[in-house]
């Protein structure tokens, strides 16, 4: 076999310069502890991860000189730092098995001293390294060579990666810093895991300081539980510099270019593009060659929006994505899916709910997620997923997004990325009380609501345009009396602002979220549920509304619930683009302008809601709570509609401890579901169904009991379970915590819901602390 390569010119180390190297203090002092420690015996293994290009090669290379310069101690071995990466293209154990070879043979010979060996002669180096004092190298070379003459690949490799371990003894001790490490994985013909099973042993021996890195944890730490070695290994995740560091290269960068970027705004930059040293050189790299002057904040905002639309930046996630996705229906594909996860903020973390979103099919989706956890956009564990969060990618896929899908010039999707970022750090004053006090009063109405029946022109900014576009008020007010379309509201039980999916689960931003049944029963045929968003800016954009779809459909899947029971509904705040509109109406999505609501509010007779503003009240001041614990009992017949007696007494005991409406609302709906669960599903022979209320500073514990023959009673089980389930569920996601205490006596519902003015843990349906996801979110 001939050598192929010429060495130590390949990849990421041959350009390393140290001097172009910042921060990561504490890593590297960690790391090099560790590494020294390697000179009394003592090996610590240790993984190294983090997405691409954020710099845990240079880290890697870093140490090795810290190492390399490291004084001897006192007649110790000295730490031989071997640098070995595994993405060179090098797929076939074969060849990879030569390539390490190579690098070993030239990396010692360069540490012991040898300044550039004359060609690449293996037998060569072997007799060199004898001259050092280092011997048995030929044998090994001998049994490598055999192997390789008989195609074994497997054994070619054992061999090869087995040298150093052997070749080290009073002079030097190897610590391991082993490169994309996930690319072993990728292995012909060799199974995934060989190369951990191979370094094993030596692992396991505890003599040899082992620093793996590489891009995808999660398929990583799976072979490393495999092969029992999880619990061996620290996990250290390279993420951005520091503001401090950051700002020191951005002075490094500054110099060598002669850009100019005033200091003051550097701080802000370097927080803008995530503290990623890869992405400061770029930048500073694409003002260098447009000769731009950078004399504030909004020029560099506007150099950064070029440069992720059509600049270097741009350039080097789009080749990223080319290189993953050769495939171009596939890239798209994996573009749309991130770009929702990353810039809409899909609350996303399970492979399934990932799968679906996709709407491809399940090998497909498998497939896209497997390339992205490769690549390091993602970490998956067991079925866990978690994602980079990288501003500067959530950038890219925007421009993507817009750019592929919807067809937007690049000066157009850069003017939005800057115009963005602007309004996000500097929002309007005023604004956000005036957006809360719309929502209060959107709010108060659907709650008055009750299956009424209102004009559809109320809900349809488009056909409201048309039809009453220039006409005076009351004539719009007689035009509405007259209108023939008109939409059936449910009955609402629970308005909550903000919303959040499951216990400590990500959040889904919507300003409000309505329960309500379409008929007076409240059944599971019959639920609907109304997420509602009043627009922060002025002009309602498609994005805005693309946004608004994108949860829409995530809550539908969460909730299992079909199309047309999840009712969307935006409120604008002035004006609405005539895009923005349509695309509103493709989607189903309810629109209203201000000028509709205030006819709708006139309807509930809800008008001095629109001019007074509501007295601002905090709930702390309101009432001094009661300082013990108070108890409510309450027996109940098993008849039709004595739940609203319970949820009656429930209001009447919320009302002492002075609790919001929302958190009333929730006890009342969560009190129904239980008593109409008892009164459905106990089979109770008494016919009656105990409630127990009890009132503490900090939380009400509602108790619902009956006497029936416990959960299963009568039914199949899987009958049983579905009923009660959905029931459970939804009392689940009205309070704080739920248990169900179930026997051949009877079942026992308790739930607790937590008053105080700081909730000790937040519960599933948390009033909207800040606020809705701003659209310039992302
Ligand atoms: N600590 C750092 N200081 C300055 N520049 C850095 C630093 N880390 C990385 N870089 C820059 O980022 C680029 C990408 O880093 P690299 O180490 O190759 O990332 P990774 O191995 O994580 O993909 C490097 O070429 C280098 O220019
Ligand atoms: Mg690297």
């Amino acid at each position: 076999m001939g050598y192929l390569r010429l060495f130590g010119t390949m990849g990421a180390e041959a350009s390393f310069r140290e001097e172009d190297f910042f921060g990561r203090e504490e890593e590297l002092s960690a790391l090099t502890r560790a590494a020294l420690e390697g000179s009394r015996g003592i090996g610590s293994s240790f993984m190294i991860y983090g997405p691409p290009n954020i710099g845990k090669t240079s880290l890697l290379l870093k140490l090795a000189k810290v190492l390399g310069t490291s004084a001897d101690g006192e007649g110790l071995p000295r730490p031989f730092p071997l640098y070995f990466s595994f993405s060179q293209i090098l797929s076939h154990p074969l060849a990879l098995s030569q390539h390490f070879l190579q690098e070993f043979l030239l990396q010692l010979l360069r540490f012991l001293g040898d300044a550039r060996p004359s060609a690449f002669d293996p037998a060569a180096m072997c007799d060199r390294l004898a001259s050092f004092g280092v011997t048995g190298c030929r044998e090994i070379l001998a049994a490598h060579e055999r192997c390789t003459a008989e195609g074994d690949g497997l054994s070619a490799l054992v061999n090869a990666l087995s040298f150093p371990f052997s070749a080290s003894g009073e002079l030097f001790y190897p610590v391991f810093l082993f490169d994309d490490f996930q690319y072993t994985g990728k292995l012909q013909g060799v199974p995934d895991g060989a190369m951990l099973s191979i370094l094993r042993p030596y692992i396991k021996s505890g003599h040899f300081p082992m620093f793996l890195s590489g891009s995808s944890p999660g398929r990583v730490t799976a072979a490393l539980k495999r092969e029992g070695l999880f619990g061996t290994f620290q996990m250290i995740e390279v993420g951005g510099l520091s503001t401090d560091s950051s700002v020191r290269l951005w002075g490094h960068l500054c110099e060598r270019r002669r850009v100019d970027i005033p200091a003051s705004l550097l701080p802000r930059a370097s927080e803008r593009i995530g503290g990623i040293p890869a992405y400061q050189r770029m930048l500073v790299e694409e003002i260098f060659f447009r000769s731009a002057k950078v004399p504030d904040a909004v020029t560099l905002e506007n150099l950064y929006a070029v440069s992720v639309t059509e600049g270097k930046l741009n350039r080097y996630w789009r080749e990223f994505f080319e290189n993953t996705f050769p495939d171009r229906a596939r890239r798209g594909r994996a573009i749309r899916f991130l770009k929702r996860v990353l810039c809409d903020r899909f609350p996303l973390d399970t492979v399934e709910g990932a799968i679906s979103l996709m709407g491809a099919s399940e090998e497909e989706g498998e497939s896209i997620l497997s390339a992205l956890e490769f690549k390091g956009l993602l970490k998956a564990d067991l079925d866990q997923l978690a994602f980079v969060g990288d501003p500067v990618l959530a950038d890219f896929l925007y421009w993507a997004f817009e750019r592929g899908v919807l067809g937007k010039g690049t000066s157009q999707v850069a003017a939005a990325i800057v115009q963005a970022r602007l309004s996000r750090t500097a929002p309007e004053p005023g604004q956000g009380g005036d957006h809360a006090r719309r929502v209060a009063i959107v709010k108060e109405l659907m709650r008055k609501w009750d299956l009424r029946e209102v004009p559809l022109l109320l809900l349809d900014f488009g056909k409201f345009r048309e039809k009453f576009g220039g006409k005076g008020l009351l004539e719009v007010v007689i035009g509405m009396e007259r209108e023939a379309v008109r939409v059936r509201l449910p009955k609402v039980s629970s308005v909550s602002t903000g919303y959040r999916a499951s216990r400590g689960g990500p959040r889904f931003d919507f300003d409000l979220v309505a329960y309500g049944f379409l008929d007076a029963d409240f059944s599971e045929e019959n639920l609907v549920l109304w997420a509602v968003d009043a627009a922060v800016e002025k002009n309602l954009g498609t994005r805005v509304v693309e946004h608004f779809e994108n949860r829409c459909r995530l809550l539908a899947l969460e909730k299992g619930l079909p199309h047309d029971r999840l009712r969307k509904w935006m409120i604008i705040n002035e004006t609405a683009d005539p895009a923005a509109v349509d695309l509103a109406s493709r989607y189903g999505i309810h629109l209203s302008h201000p000028t509709q609501l205030r006819l709708f509010l006139n309807l509930f007779g809800l008008e001095e809601l629109e001019r007074e503003p509501e007295p601002a009240s905090s709930p702390a001041a309101e009432s001094p709570r009661i300082g013990k614990t108070l108890e409510y009992e309450l027996v109940l017949p098993i008849k039709a509609d004595s739940e609203v007696v319970a949820a009656r007494v429930a209001e009447e005991v919320a009302a002492v401890a002075a609790v919001d409406a929302d958190t009333v609302d929730r006890i009342k709906m969560a009190i129904i579901e239980a008593c109409i669960n008892a009164f459905e599903h106990s089979a109770s022979e008494s016919g009656k169904v105990r409630l127990r209320y009890l009132l503490s500073p900090d939380k009400i514990e509602l108790f619902v009991q009956d006497d029936g023959k416990g959960f299963r009673a009568g039914k199949t089980p899987e009958e049983s379970k579905k009923n009660r389930g959905w029931g459970l569920k939804l009392i689940r996601e009205l309070v704080d915590d739920v248990e169900i205490i179930t026997g051949p006596d009877g079942t026992v519902v308790h739930m607790v819901q937590q008053i105080g003015a700081v909730p000790a843990n937040p519960g599933p349906l948390q009033q909207g602390e800040g606020g809705p996801a701003s659209p310039g979110e992302r």
